[in-house]
């Protein structure tokens, strides 16, 4: 670890929720992601289970395994050295048992994260929480809108429309944070909402689709950059357009490999003078 870096903590978020200080949270997958979100001095990676959509294809996050999980993990935490990682515990990693849950988190600290994140606060959830951080694992909660429960919801809705549905989410995050939660990632909620929230929970709080009140922000890394070939949800930000970029790069070099104008000489290797002498001499035998 180098010296002069100094890594980003649990203290690093309390710190940041009682000086206001926003924290900053981007998805990643891959080393080299992993290694420019970490050099950009964002303070937190967050290994989404979106990884299902955004590099896997799938149509929801619902197919992702812990094993995936593991692997995009390892990637991220190699190209890390200041940033917070954290871990999604994928659909059905932490929903048989607390055995199962805490083993299935102690893989993910084991391949480098340094907290795992769950969604819901059902009773059930919620012990698995507690059990979690009564076992030395930190744990990132996730409210609002929970992509892992897509067919119960029906669709991408907005969460915590009304007074009551907000008093309700309200309740979950307390919830969260009474049994060990340490930061608390909202999504889609109204700015309002959000805001209520924010200012009654001691844990930050995480927006995507939350608004601006909320003790910091995450987005998808593919997003922000263009990169992911679907529809982009109101609240994303596009920073460029990699898709742009990346077709343009690639059509060119597929025109240059079929004209001949690629690989040009200094791509190439080439023997030495007196080794191509005898090739050349062996071929005109
Ligand atoms: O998986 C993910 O990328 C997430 C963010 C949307 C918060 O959970």
């Amino acid at each position: 670890m180098d010296d002069n870096i100094k890594p980003v903590t649990l203290r690093t978020f309390q710190r940041m929720k009682e000086t206001g200080e926003k924290i900053t949270m981007l998805t990643a997958y891959d080393y080299a992601s992993a290694k420019y979100i970490d050099e950009s001095g964002v303070d937190s990676i967050l290994v989404g289970d979106s990884v299902g959509m955004t590099v896997l294809g799938y149509d929801t996050t619902l197919k992702v395994t812990i094993d995936d999980m593991l692997t995009f993990t390892r990637a991220v935490v190699n190209g890390v050295k200041r940033s917070f990682v954290i871990a999604d515990m994928p659909f059905l990693s932490y929903h048989i048992s607390k055995e199962q849950t805490t083993l299935n988190a102690g893989r993910l600290i084991q391949a480098g994260a340094k907290a795992v994140k769950l969604e819901g606060a059902s009773d059930f959830i919620i012990d698995g929480i507690k059990h979690l951080s009564q076992s030395g694992i930190n744990v990132v909660g996730h409210l609002g809108f929970t992509p892992q429960y897509i067919n119960t919801i029906g669709g991408y809705f907005i969460q915590g429309k009304s007074y009551e549905n907000t008093i309700k989410l309200l309740q979950a995050a307390k919830k969260l944070e009474d049994n060990g939660a340490f930061a608390i990632v909202l999504e889609m909620v109204p700015e309002e909402s959000a805001k209520f929230i924010s200012e009654n929970l001691n844990i930050p709080t995480i927006g995507i689709g939350a608004g601006k009140y909320c003790d910091g922000q995450v987005l998808v890394i593919d997003d922000i950059l263009g990169k992911y070939p679907g529809n982009l949800p109101k609240f994303v930000k596009q920073y460029t357009n990699l898709q742009e970029i990346m077709k343009n790069a690639i059509s060119q070099y597929n025109q240059e490999v079929k004209q001949g104008l690629f690989p040009e000489n200094n791509h190439a290797f080439n023997l030495c003078a007196e080794e191509r002498e005898k090739l050349e001499y062996s071929c005109n035998k």
